[in-house]
């Protein structure tokens, strides 16, 4: 039996692999604690329940979903965008399109812009899905490395003119997965200067908008800048939101050409989301609890930041303090080079899951990734099998 090539040349989904590894390890008799993977151990809120309980109830929710979307979702999401940001106006007919999740969306829209031939730029180390759908489509990788040295943010004036005349995309992704970077607002209009100028369409991939630990500079939409609906698509996500990545929801916003082509590929490959879900989703939107939900999820996350980078920096291990994501990105501690070997002899001897840093792209080597998402007791486990596990 053949496989096409899409599978035979592309590497095994990280995630997928670390998986099988952790079954592995725990199979193997070993205690196992993962800071490798990002889905929140904590519970959506209460309320969220009781209003896909009312919703599921509904007789006209249980046939195919409408393509782009329930109305009400869409309404809602563009309603709270217009809160939350300073985008003005959407047009929830023609602006926005509803999700199987912000993966779904990052993966297809691929299908839609890109053609063999064409270069997709994409800053790594990254979410690998932007990689392989472009390969997938068939799109020549154009890989900008984001590194300490250039506070993990593309540096375009690099891509080689030729390149950037034929980039059909960039994606870029702040807060960012996997460094916990934020962009500074001057790095928007520049972005927007350079994909004018070739013609690229910006795909802004932004699910950790509401995992943030300073009120003072949450993180933006790219909609916020002038001119930015001409040429972006933003996606969005409640996984990390609302702490329920198994509800598979989330939209994609902005230029209503990009949504178009989206929704072509999306209704020849998918048939939506359940309409109880975006009904329970537009709800939370608008619930009294919303905000109080919100920062208490916040407070929870920022209280494990502290201590992990306590613990980081006791170890002497370099990371930066993410102001925004579920993740600390760590440099490899002294003596090691390798972050592969690092990542599986940590998980082989102690039962520790890292991600590790190459895995995200070539600018990943040397770093390793822990995330948040694990209750108190296993972080402070998995940290102190860390120290065994360096003899600090
Ligand atoms: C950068 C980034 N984009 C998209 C996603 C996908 O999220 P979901 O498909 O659950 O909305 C993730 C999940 O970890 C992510 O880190």
């Amino acid at each position: 039996m053949k496989l096409s090539r899409r599978i035979t040349e592309q590497p095994p989904y990280l995630f997928a692999e670390i998986d099988r590894a952790r079954d592995a390890a725990k199979a193997r008799g070993l205690d196992v604690v993962s800071m490798g993977i990002a889905d929140p151990d904590l519970p959506p809120p209460e309320w969220l329940f009781d209003l896909l309980s009312e919703e599921i109830r509904r007789p006209g929710y249980h046939r195919y979903p409408d393509y782009r979307g329930l109305p009400e979702f869409l309404r809602a999401v563009t309603g709270w965008m217009e809160e939350r940001f300073s985008v003005g106006q959407l047009d929830p007919q023609s602006e926005v399109i509803t999700l199987l999740g912000g993966k779904e969306g990052v993966a297809h829209v691929a299908w839609a812009l890109c053609d063999p031939g064409d270069v997709a730029l994409i800053p790594e180390p990254a979410y690998p899905v932007y990689n392989t759908n472009c390969v997938y489509a068939g799109a020549e990788v154009y890989f900008l490395g984001l590194t300490r040295e250039n506070d993990f943010l593309p540096a375009l004036g690099s891509v080689p003119e030729e390149v950037a005349r034929r980039a059909s995309v960039i994606y870029v992704n702040y807060p960012n997965n996997p460094t916990g970077a934020c962009a500074p607002r001057e790095f928007y209009p520049d972005l927007l200067d350079f994909a004018r100028k070739y013609d690229i369409a910006v795909l802004a991939d932004n699910p950790y908008t509401e995992i943030y630990f300073d009120e003072l500079d949450r993180p933006r939409s790219i909609l916020e800048f002038p001119g930015a609906k001409e040429i972006c698509l933003e996606f969005h996500s409640f996984s990390k939101t609302f702490n329920m990545t198994g509800w598979r929801i989330g939209w994609a916003v902005g230029n209503a050409k990009l949504v178009n082509a989206l929704l072509t590929v999306k209704s020849n490959v998918d048939s939506g989301q359940f309409h109880a879900i975006q009904m329970a989703l537009a709800r939370a939107l608008s619930h009294p609890e919303r905000d109080s939900f919100l920062a208490a999820n916040r407070r929870r996350i920022k209280a494990r930041r502290d201590e992990v980078a306590a613990v980081l920096d006791s170890m002497g291990i370099w990371h930066p303090n993410p102001q925004a994501t579920l993740y600390f990105w760590c440099r490899l501690p002294e003596g090691y080079d390798d972050d592969v070997r690092f990542a599986s002899e940590l998980l082989e001897k102690e039962g520790f899951v890292v991600g590790p840093g190459s895995a995200y792209g070539p600018h990943g080597k040397g770093y390793f990734r822990l995330s948040l998402t694990t209750s108190e007791e296993d972080i402070r486990k998995g940290l102190s099998k860390l120290k065994h596990f360096l003899g600090r």
